[in-house]
């Protein structure tokens, strides 16, 4: 597609018409700080205007803090840093600010950022293992002890949360966020938004979210990180944009730019998408900073021949903050001496950086942040929190003849050295978390004094089989044999795409001796993306997914498979068979030619893989099982303006306490374009006691059936609707049907509004 300004245009013109919703939770500005900017902003000299939009490293990723010398010091004090990343620790921070406020000339504070992304201190569990809870409220509460414990430790801001949606396995930042669909990923980015904020930044103890890559950075082409994204239009505005629409209306303080380019523009220079489209036509006022050189990068993208054009096009596109590219300090002045018609765009990107630092109260109080006692030692409290949301992630993917829960009396077996690596425990960004204090897998297993003995077997990275053998020997001794698999946490994360999503090193040669050996298996899979293991898992009678579940990846994995905690998590991104099915998502468009399982039909599917992922998009687990009774709509004609309310009943009809995850889709058999196949428009995640039975009602509004057009609106279209409830996009329990009466124009964008859910 081409993201020309026309029809970037015409998609904000309808979302002009929710004007009335933009930004809402973003707190106003007090008058006497708006004064305030407005006089500092005329007292400054170009050059400070410029070091306020410029960011630079305090410090590397892994080692904080360490480029705070003297020299720096000195270029806080001439005005030349408006924010500082990479840094830490509240003591060190309020020494640079005393430099800045009390030797600057105008006296302005800094900004301290870092990329405090699943915990700070108390490493939680990773993003995509939170939205496996499909519970927004644990996702927001681990929001809320990531920003507790980095204000503590003297930071304003966290380079989070990532909402971009993901569909290809292969990219190594499926990780970050909330997977493939753009319903879930809009309730998890308003989740994560509202958790690192609060209500008020001033009031403390919250940090400024940034909403990012704006846009289109998981759609990048094979899942090569950085590459380009060639998205249509339509994928765009159905599927890229509405988590970054809900995270604005849930007043996300920042936006970061995206690496990669859509359609011939690189984000970071797309005018038509962060001014004209964000800004104008959402109303969104908060700061915006580009990724991390990302501004120069818009000369290796081929549309800037140095770095004075790389900044002026940024600048236009209304980038406020350069991350560490210095372009903006070095090289807007002398654009500025030839078109003096950027000053205006200046002033508006240094009064957006201002009122930042005014909502997060540091014009009342620069040293109103951080909390050396309490940054000290791992708070005592969050450790439990990290437990309970680690029994929350994880998702039971497959447990043939009630292997698991693990019965009392049998002689377990661990096997793979995973279960071992307490570093992979806590993933990629793992902020200030630290391996030794995050308790493994086989130490939780050997302090309950669970398993008769531990294997390695093989290293995730090394081509040494050697470790087989005692492997094959302790499980033939064993009753069950427990085998953690999957990929150390460097495996995931930024640049960190492969091509082949199987398990690395010699995982396969592993597996296949112990299933030789005869004894039942329980997979313990530890990973950052989904990988493409149906052949591996033939046999396998139970598999688990934890993901990396930070600091208590141990013994929560150990309540699960003992059945103190029965595990509730649904994937939010499906399983392929194969990576060669990359990308996919269970919300594809239909075919004129639908998926066969006759081979001899010419059909949309592989002839080599079998149809559709191996564990769907929603597919999860539980050790009950659950009973759902018929939908009932509140009418069988809506008007096109009107709220359907769709109800069904969950039974808890097995034995234990356990979590359902009711999940409402929809289609549209009939309408002006091509349709998903079916698409999440809600979801609720119960714990119900054995026998009990509960009704869960969805109120639908019509909104939510709204389909983007060319051209930008949303329309509601008359005609057949169809909705399924059920346990995953593939388990639905049942279907009814509705007409929509009528047309009716969609005021958003349809997956970023929530759907009412009331449990009775
Ligand atoms: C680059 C990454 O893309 C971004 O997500 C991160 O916030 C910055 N580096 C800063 O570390």
């Amino acid at each position: 597609m081409s993201l020309d300004r026309r029809s970037v245009l015409a998609a904000g013109a309808l979302l002009a018409a929710s004007m009335p919703f933009a930004g809402m939770a973003q707190v106003a500005l007090r008058p006497d700080h708006k004064a305030r900017i407005k006089g500092l902003i005329r007292r400054m000299t170009l050059a400070e205007k410029l070091g306020q939009m410029t960011q630079i490293q305090g410090g590397r990723q892994k080692s904080l803090n360490s480029k705070l010398d003297a020299t720096m010091l000195t270029r806080v004090r001439k005005g030349e840093v408006g924010s500082f990343l990479h840094v830490a620790g509240s003591d060190a921070l309020k020494e640079l600010q005393r430099v800045a406020v009390e030797e600057g000339r105008l006296k302005i504070p800094l900004l301290f950022a870092m990329d405090v992304i699943h915990g700070f201190r108390t490493t939680l569990p990773v993003p995509i293992a939170l939205a496996s809870s499909w519970d927004p409220l644990t996702m927001k509460l681990a929001a809320r002890i990531a920003a507790e414990e980095a204000w503590a430790a003297g930071l304003h801001w966290t380079f989070a949360p990532m909402i971009d949606i993901a569909r290809d396995a292969r990219w190594g930042r499926v990780v970050e966020g909330a997977g493939e669909d753009p319903y879930l990923g809009s309730r998890m980015a308003v989740a994560q938004i509202e958790g690192f904020q609060g209500d008020d930044l001033s009031k403390g103890r919250r940090v400024m979210a940034c909403a990012k890559h704006f846009a289109g950075y998981g759609f990048a082409e094979g899942g090569r990180d950085y590459d380009s994204a060639d998205i249509s239009e339509r994928t765009l505005n159905e599927v890229v944009l509405p988590p970054f629409f809900a995270a604005q209306m849930a007043g996300a303080g920042s936006f970061m730019t995206a690496f990669n380019e859509i359609g011939g523009v690189p984000t970071t220079g797309n005018a038509a998408m962060v001014r004209h489209l964000l800004r104008e036509q959402w109303g969104y006022q908060g700061l915006v900073v580009s990724d991390w050189n990302a501004v120069k990068e818009l000369i290796a993208h081929g549309v800037a021949a140095d770095q004075k054009e790389a900044a002026v096009l940024a600048l236009k596109a209304s980038v406020d903050m350069d991350m560490s590219s210095n372009s903006y300090a070095e090289h807007l002045g002398k654009a500025v001496a030839e078109d003096k018609s950027l000053v205006p765009l200046i002033d508006q990107a240094v009064e957006r950086i201002l009122s930042a630092k005014a909502r997060l109260g540091l014009f009342d109080d620069p040293y109103g942040f951080g909390d050396p006692e309490a940054e000290k030692a791992l708070p005592a409290k969050n450790r439990p929190i990290a437990r309970h949301l680690a029994h929350r992630s994880m998702v039971l993917l497959r447990n043939e003849g009630g292997l698991l829960p693990l019965a009392p009396g049998k002689k377990i077996a661990l096997v793979g050295a995973l279960a071992d690596d307490a570093l992979s425990a806590l993933g990629s960004w793992r902020a200030r978390g630290q391996a030794e204090e995050a308790i493994t897998l086989r130490t939780a297993l050997e302090q309950a004094k669970l398993i008769s003995g531990y294997a390695p077997g093989v290293s995730v990275r090394k081509d040494d089989v050697s470790g087989i053998p005692a492997a094959v020997e302790l499980a033939k001794g064993a009753d069950v044999v427990l085998l953690a698999i999957g990929e150390d946490y460097d495996f995931s994360g930024e640049a960190r795409s492969y091509a082949d999503i199987r398990l690395p090193g010699t995982q396969e040669a592993l597996i296949e001796a112990l299933k030789a050996s005869g004894t039942p298996i329980v997979a313990i899979l530890m990973n950052g993306r989904p990988l493409g293991l149906e052949k591996t898992l033939e046999g396998i009678a139970a598999v688990l997914e934890t993901w990396y579940l930070g600091l208590e990846s141990g013994p929560a994995i150990v309540d699960v498979l003992t059945g103190a905690v029965s595990p509730g998590g649904r994937l939010p991104i499906g399983f392929p068979r194969d990576g060669g099915q990359m990308p996919m998502t269970y919300a594809h468009m239909a075919s004129g030619r639908p998926a066969n399982t006759d081979l001899l039909v010419d059909s949309a599917r592989y002839h080599d893989v079998d149809i559709g992922a191996l564990f769907p998009f929603g597919h999860g687990l539980s050790y009950s099982s659950f009973d759902y009774g018929r939908i009932q709509l509140a009418v069988a004609e809506l008007p096109a303006a009107n709220d359907q309310t769709i109800s069904v009943t969950i039974t808890n009809s097995g034995k234990v306490k356990a979590d359902e995850v009711v999940q409402l889709y929809i289609n549209d058999p009939v309408a002006s374009v091509t349709r998903p196949v079916k698409e999440l428009r809600g979801f609720v995640r119960v714990a119900l006691a054995p026998g009990e039975t509960v009704t869960v009602t969805f109120t639908l509004g019509a909104d939510q059936l709204a389909i983007w057009q060319p051209g930008g609106k949303w329309m509601i279209e008359p005609g057949e609707i169809n909705v399924m409830v059920g346990s995953s996009s593939e388990d639905i329990r049942s279907k009814a049907s509705f007409r929509v009466v009528g047309r009716g124009e969609g005021r958003r964008p349809a997956t970023a509004i929530a759907t009412k859910v009331d449990i009775t």
